[in-house]
């Protein structure tokens, strides 16, 4: 991992992502959060920290790079929430079968090389009655946004350190075998529109008892 992706990335991640804009969603999110113990993947820089419910007592944070994670620290030991890290691909976790309550990814997916892998992943390890807390970006709704998400993909992969515009974030969920059992979508107000698709919501592994 070279200097882009391991110091500046971090840096412009963890100041750009921040964003009242985007903690808007986040707020949304993880407010849902009914679950003590939680696994984020694609931890990042840990601006979520501060969005979490206070029932919300250990969280696993897993990220591919280390600069995310060292840029993370601060908000880690300022955080009244035991954080536990590691720096791993969440392609594969390092947990048992059914042993997970809850999983959350937010602006991860795009990200992730093999994300179907990853999907299959958090459907391995969630237990029957987890859950799985998404708020991603996407493909958009409209055939010419669409069409401008396919075109521009190949220099987004690149400045953006592996970011997809493209990715349709409901199926691909939807293919790892997770039930979404609630999800908006809605264009980010001052973003383009290429970046501003959102996929915010919940989905399940189990079969429908308790939604
Ligand atoms: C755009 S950042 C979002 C960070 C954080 N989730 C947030 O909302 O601020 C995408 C994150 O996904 C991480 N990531 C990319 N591929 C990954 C993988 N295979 N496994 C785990 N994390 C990955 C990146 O290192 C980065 O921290």
């Amino acid at each position: 991992m070279g200097f882009y992706s391991k110091v500046i990335i971090p840096y412009f991640y963890d100041f750009s992502m921040d964003s009242e804009q985007i903690n808007k969603g986040r707020q949304n999110l993880l407010s849902k959060v009914t679950e003590e113990n939680v696994v984020e993947i694609g931890f990042g820089t840990g601006i979520n920290l501060k969005f979490y419910p206070e029932n919300v007592k250990h969280i696993i944070g897993i990220d591919a790079n280390e600069g995310m994670l060292k840029q993370a620290e601060k908000k880690i030991s300022n955080s009244k929430i035991r954080v536990q890290i590691i720096h791993q691909s969440s392609e594969k976790l390092p947990f048992e079968e059914n042993s997970i309550d809850a999983v959350v990814s937010t602006y991860t997916l795009c990200s992730i090389k093999h994300v179907e892998s990853a999907l299959r992943e958090i459907f391995r390890v969630l237990k029957p009655e987890g859950r799985y807390y998404f708020l991603e970006h996407g493909l958009a709704d409209k055939p010419f946004t669409q069409q401008l998400q396919h075109i521009l993909n190949p220099i987004q992969n690149i400045w953006a350190d592996g970011c997809n515009l493209n990715r349709n974030i409901s199926s691909i969920i939807a293919e790892s075998g997770l039930r979404i059992i609630e999800m908006k979508n809605y264009y980010m107000k001052r973003d383009p529109k290429i970046v501003g698709y959102m996929y915010e919501g919940i989905a399940k592994k189990g079969i429908a008892k308790n939604d």
